[in-house]
């Protein structure tokens, strides 16, 4: 193999840029020519595929975002987009792709493989870590670590003011967000789409909290687990406590990457360019513990992610 293309795909994750960096600097150490792409596979699909030197991943490794900018491209999942994509790839004689991003964008690295013979490697990058096959997404840190600032910050006023705040948190289908978030931050009450919930004796027992004197409480939930309106409406009813809603949004997605997720970027940019130099493609890279393991794209797609409910009780015990 000579030359490779890396992409960013699908919604930015915070240590992409250190990823992008570690691949880059890798493949360049082992004597291959790299070629970015602009904006995921919009830009591998209009050919906006340019190459890239040790320069260009300089001073990135503490930024958020992705300098190779990243989209959606819902064309993609046309055959017949993906055959201009892939044709792209061969007149530029790019013979390895590595694809960051979610599962949405792993299903497209697979499709480009299995139908037009592209050897794909996908790194697991989405604040979600909605991923099956991997303990930990890059990116799941820095916004778990985010959404611990703010729940501190929430917690002295809520505090001052006796106050019950809801916090909206990220994660599309996955409450993984919410769920270290809220064990590491002490909310009393983490509501996950994984886990039915009463919000009408949770709001009962803040009632009863406050005449026992406990006069202020955080309840994280994840988005795609109810209706924060609904939630908020119920709870101060109920409870008769003055109860505040933030939403935390895209503030999730950016921000400077911790070390954790810096140095699985490394890992994984590492190991994703050692597979597509051994010939071993058509993979995706994941971690388990601290072992960066490598897996075959499609059963690492085809795994359901299961939801920790030891870690949710253990949640209900400590709150
Ligand atoms: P993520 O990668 O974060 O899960 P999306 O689900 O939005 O984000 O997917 C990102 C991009 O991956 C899509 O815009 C599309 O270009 C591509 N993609 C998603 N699903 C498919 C699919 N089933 N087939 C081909 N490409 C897909
Ligand atoms: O990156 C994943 C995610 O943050 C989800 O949790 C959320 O639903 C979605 O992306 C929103 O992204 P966008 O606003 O870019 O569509």
């Amino acid at each position: 193999m000579k030359k490779i293309a890396i992409l960013t795909s699908g919604g930015d994750a915070p240590g992409m840029n250190a990823c992008i960096r570690a691949c880059v600097r890798s493949a360049l150490n082992s004597g291959l020519e790299v070629y970015g792409v602009d904006r995921g596979y919009k830009g591998l699909v209009e050919n906006k595929i340019f190459p890239m030197t040790s320069h260009s991943v300089c001073d990135i490794i503490q930024r958020g975002g992705t300098i190779l900018k990243s989209a959606r491209c819902l064309e993609f999942k046309n055959t017949e987009t993906r055959k201009i994509a892939s044709e792209n790839l061969k007149n530029l004689g790019i013979e390895g792709l590595v694809v960051m991003g979610g599962d949405g964008s792993i299903t497209g690295a697979k499709m480009l493989s299995d139908e037009y013979g592209i050897n794909v490697v996908g790194i697991p990058c989405t604040i979600d870590n909605d991923l099956a096959y991997t303990d930990f997404t890059l990116g799941f840190d820095t916004a778990v670590n985010t959404v611990l600032w703010a729940i501190n910050a929430l917690r002295d006023t809520m505090t001052s003011h006796d106050r019950v705040s809801i916090i909206k948190v990220m994660g599309r289908h996955c409450g993984d967000i919410a769920l270290y978030a809220g064990i590491c931050g002490g909310a009393e009450y983490i509501l996950v789409p994984e886990v039915p919930y009463d919000i009408q004796k949770i709001a009962n027992e803040i009632k009863k909290n406050k005449e026992r004197g406990k006069t202020a409480s955080i309840i994280i939930l994840a988005e795609g687990a109810g209706n924060e309106q609904e939630i908020k409406t119920l709870v101060s009813v109920i409870s008769g406590a003055d109860v505040k809603f933030s939403t935390l949004g895209h503030i999730q997605r950016g921000g400077t990457p911790t070390m954790f997720d810096r140095m699985i970027a490394a890992k994984f940019g590492v190991k994703a360019i050692d597979l597509l130099l051994d010939g071993k493609t058509n993979r995706v890279v994941g971690c388990r513990g601290k072992e960066i393991f490598d897996l075959d794209i499609t059963e690492a797609l085809s795994q359901k992610k299961k939801f920790d409910t030891e870690l949710y009780k253990m949640s209900t015990i400590l709150s």
